[in-house]
């Protein structure tokens, strides 16, 4: 659906998971397909902003209009959504990070050990979302949370803990929304309110969404 209700405005998107490397042939990662960020950056654009999408490995085609920047990891992520940080007036977290990586990326292949396990080092990865909400001056601030219950009451605690503007919790665990599926719904929160969005495909999740969005941006953002 084309339109210009976002003309003039910035919006910076991260999509996808992040793959975090054990060894040139095994990684952690998890099931986002993208799907979700990719639809809100195609409805953004397609409504006449200028979108910069940072993206996790995913199978997906660019949306039309859509700046691209490929990552790989949740460190990697980070840096690119510092760097295209500067003028953007919403950033949306759309993006599965990972919330730990490997103390160190091994340079050849572990091998298997007869009989024995392989206990695993891992380091917290930086919280890129939290680190953009803390800048000032800052964009609106727009994050996800991906419950597998409780879902209203954890993500708004993350609203609040994370000093975001507006929160989108999803369900997950379940093979019909969320990760991986054509469809969602999401309740969306922010400090005084908060409005459900009901079970759709994504595009349309990402037009209700980004409509939640506009209309609580401040006067010139
Ligand atoms: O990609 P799809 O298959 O379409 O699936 C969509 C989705 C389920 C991945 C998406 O709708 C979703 O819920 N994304 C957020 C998933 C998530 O990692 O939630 P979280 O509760 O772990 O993280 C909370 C927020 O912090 C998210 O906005 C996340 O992008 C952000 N975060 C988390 C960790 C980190 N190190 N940096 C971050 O920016």
């Amino acid at each position: 659906m084309q339109g210009t209700a976002w003309a003039g405005r910035r919006v910076l998107i991260t999509a996808g998971p992040t793959y975090e490397d054990l060894d040139p042939v095994r990684y952690l990662g998890n099931r986002s397909s993208g799907r979700m960020g990719y639809a809100v950056a195609a409805a953004a654009a397609a409504q006449g902003a200028e979108v910069t999408l940072v993206s996790g490995p995913v199978t997906l085609a660019t949306p039309p209009g859509v700046r691209r920047i490929d990552v790989r990891s949740a460190e990697a992520m980070h840096a690119a959504v510092l760097d295209a940080l500067p003028g953007q007036h919403v950033f949306i977290a759309t993006a599965a990070v990972a919330d730990f990586r490997p103390r160190e990326r091994q340079a050849s292949k572990i091998k298997k050990q007869a009989g024995s396990g392989l206990a695993l080092d891992l380091v917290q990865n930086p919280d890129i979302l939290a680190d953009v909400a803390a800048r000032q001056p800052r964009p609106f601030v727009v994050g996800f949370a991906a419950e597998t219950d409780d879902v209203e009451r954890y993500a708004r605690d993350k609203l609040v803990r994370k000093k975001l503007d507006m929160i989108a919790a999803n369900r997950v665990g379940t093979d019909d929304c969320g990760f991986d599926s054509d469809r969602n719904a999401l309740a969306v929160l922010w400090h005084d309110g908060g409005a459900q969005v009901d079970m759709a495909d994504k595009a349309t999740v990402a037009r209700r969404l980004l409509e939640l969005i506009l209309a609580r941006l401040p006067d010139g953002a």
